[in-house]
């Protein structure tokens, strides 16, 4: 991968404003997180994925980020329709939100559904794997904690596998593209998946030995 990723420093980004309520929730999650696992959704849009792992997964939480008002504002109305206690939306930059929030090893799941694709040459390091926050995201992941990403673009597919591998030394330990045997997990990839478009799911691991 030939692309210099600049480094990201945390004490120069503008620390999110949050409610008082939505700190001492994060802090009481992260502070849990050895006992009950955490997990973090990065670009949640109106949250369809976010409740549905919610639902199936009552003994874990979930952080999920979203930064437009719009969408946020929807997952929010849904987790409070919902009655979920195991999910906690947060509107907020995901690259500003954790850093300053989330502690080092403590993450069991990241997940970046259908990320916007910034498809054009002067945006790649738009790409969440070309973006140096992705230093502070994956130092919140745990030894054997694993990162998701889909998408419907097979460059941002192949991009993406390479860099996380080559770049962050993660382990690819799935690669998938669809017909899934599943049910659609997004907004995005049921709209994908009714366009009969392709989509891809990749699974990185972080192991034992991660710098
Ligand atoms: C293409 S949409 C996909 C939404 C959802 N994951 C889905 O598949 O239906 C990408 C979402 O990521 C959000 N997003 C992009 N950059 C973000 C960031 N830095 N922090 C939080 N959310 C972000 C956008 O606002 C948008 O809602």
């Amino acid at each position: 991968m030939n692309i210099k990723i600049r480094s990201f420093n945390r004490q120069q980004a503008p620390k999110p404003n949050l409610t008082s309520l939505e700190i001492d929730k994060v802090n009481k999650w992260v502070s849990e997180s050895e006992k009950t696992p955490l997990c973090l959704e990065i670009g949640a849009g109106a949250g369809l994925h976010a409740i549905q792992w919610a639902k199936d997964n009552c003994s874990e939480r979930l952080i999920a980020i979203e930064q437009t008002h719009e969408r946020a504002s929807k997952l929010k109305q849904r987790v409070k329709n919902h009655s979920l206690e195991n999910i906690l939306p947060i509107q907020s930059d995901a690259m500003l939100f954790i850093p300053h929030y989330i502690l080092e090893n403590c993450i069991k799941d990241i997940f970046i559904l259908y990320p916007n694709p910034n498809p054009k040459e002067k945006d790649k390091n738009q790409r969440w794997v070309n973006m140096p926050a992705m230093k502070n995201i994956l130092a919140t992941l745990k030894i054997n904690g694993k990162l998701t990403l889909a998408t419907n673009i097979e460059n941002y597919a192949n991009e993406a596998s390479s860099g996380f591998q080559e770049q962050w030394q993660l382990n690819l330990l799935e690669s998938k593209a669809s017909p899934f045997s599943f049910n659609p997990r997004t907004h995005f990839e049921k709209k994908y998946l009714e366009r009969k478009n392709t989509c891809y799911n990749l699974v990185f691991g972080k192991e034992k030995n991660h710098q």
